[in-house]
């Protein structure tokens, strides 16, 4: 019998004893009838392993990889938008097998998850469906891309979910914004191309509340810095096209998140920052957490700057320091940018960590949960 190669499964695992170091001093012992056992039950666990690597598997490629899909019934689309479920779209779109999505209330028995956005629940929209009997197995799931401040109060909530999705890191399936993706070869020579630019700041925001806190530094900060503002608020509305070639003429772009809660990092980094090619100012959890998704030479936080004042002087020296200005677009050597945004994608990804996700878990304080 050959000696099973060094490494994992070699001698750790104690197949072919005869083979491992130890081995000698076992045989060397009196022959004793447990040891002769043993070698038995090792030579034919040795076998069985040496088999099932052999021998070559069936259904080699397909996209179906379990023997059942997971089905993933979504009670109503978020926003009411629906979006074609026709064929196969986990895998068509985002090679995920086994992944079934469906939007048919007469599923509800079979769904292994129960899909709830909650702007929904919120405004009244739709209703959980309480008055059917929930399979043992089945997992309720909380959709919700919107920060404590938005949702309001979720104690009503409590102790109906089991899963939850979320921008937040620890939620069961972390969904942020965007997120970084390492490139596979590190482009050693020029820099990223940066557009032409003709504005120092530039701001899209719809929805103006002057006691917010971002609000209060958009007014002083624009007595010290030129501030282009597009959007609902100063009626002049971005449409999705002209969103980006639009920004794109900015130095910087204010992504000043509406509220302060941990993970709370949206569209307004990953958007209209990165993917406009502008180097956010950004306002909303501390550096740290913009640390932990994004290099730290990729932005500027409010929180850098004692001032307004430190902060307005600040930009207007980058902005005459070319190098300097030029360093804060580094990071695209080794990263590119992916934005997610379609709800399937968000969907599918239930099945990427489905088998990782407790079999048994249910948010019995969701609110609090939830502002931590
Ligand atoms: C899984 O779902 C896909 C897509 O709808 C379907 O084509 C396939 O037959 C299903 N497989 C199983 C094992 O149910
Ligand atoms: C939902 O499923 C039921 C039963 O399978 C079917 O009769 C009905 O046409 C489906 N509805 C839609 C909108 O596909
Ligand atoms: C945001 O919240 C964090 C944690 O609660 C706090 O440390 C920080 O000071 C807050 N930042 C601002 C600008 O309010
Ligand atoms: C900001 O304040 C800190 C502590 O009050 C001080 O140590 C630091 O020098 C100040 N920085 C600037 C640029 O004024
Ligand atoms: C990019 O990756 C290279 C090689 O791994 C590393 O030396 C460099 O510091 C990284 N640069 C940035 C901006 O992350
Ligand atoms: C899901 O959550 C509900 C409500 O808290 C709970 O009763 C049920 O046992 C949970 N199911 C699983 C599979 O964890």
């Amino acid at each position: 019998m050959p000696c099973y190669p060094a490494g994992p499964g070699g001698c750790e695992t104690g197949f072919n004893a005869s083979c491992c170091p130890s081995a000698t001093t076992h045989s060397a012992s009196p022959a004793s009838l447990i040891t002769k056992f043993f070698s038995i039950l090792l030579l034919g666990l040795f076998t069985l392993l040496s088999y099932w690597l052999l021998v070559p598997k069936t259904g080699v490629k397909s996209p179906v990889q379990r023997n059942r899909n997971i089905s993933i019934l979504l009670w109503y689309w978020p926003f009411s938008r629906p979006l074609d479920l026709e064929g196969d779209v986990c895998w068509d779109l985002y090679a995920i097998p086994g992944c079934y999505i469906m939007d048919n209330h007469s599923k509800f028995s079979e769904a292994d998850v129960v899909v709830f956005h909650h702007h929904e629940l919120k405004t009244h929209r739709w209703k959980l469906p309480h008055h059917l009997h929930r399979p043992p197995k089945q997992k309720w799931l909380w959709l919700s891309l919107e920060s404590p401040a938005t949702n309001g109060n979720l104690t009503p909530y409590d102790s109906v979910f089991n899963w939850t999705m979320t921008y937040r890191h620890d939620s069961d399936i972390f969904m942020p914004y965007g997120k970084l993706v390492p490139k596979s070869v590190y482009r050693d020579g020029g820099g990223h191309a940066i557009p032409r630019k003709n504005l120092l700041a530039c701001w899209v925001v719809s929805n103006y509340r002057s006691r917010q806190k971002r609000a209060q530094i958009y007014q002083s900060l624009k007595k010290l810095v030129p501030i282009a503002v597009y959007g609902k608020w100063h009626k002049k509305p971005l449409s999705a096209e002209e969103l980006l070639p639009t920004i794109k003429r900015c130095h910087f772009y204010l992504a000043f998140e509406n509220s302060n809660f941990t993970d709370y990092i949206t569209e307004k980094l990953w958007r209209n920052s990165f993917l406009a090619d502008t180097v956010p100012v950004v306002f909303g959890p501390p550096r740290q957490n913009y640390e932990k998704v994004v290099p730290s030479n990729s932005f500027i936080h409010v929180d850098d700057f004692n001032s307004t004042k430190s902060l307005a002087e600040f930009l207007h020296q980058l902005v005459a320091n070319k190098e300097g200005y030029a360093s804060y677009f580094e990071w695209h050597r080794n990263y590119s940018v992916k934005i997610l945004s379609d709800w399937r994608e968000r969907l599918c990804h239930i099945c990427k960590h489905y088998d990782q996700l407790p079999a048994h878990k249910a948010y019995h304080h969701l609110d609090a949960w939830s502002r931590r």
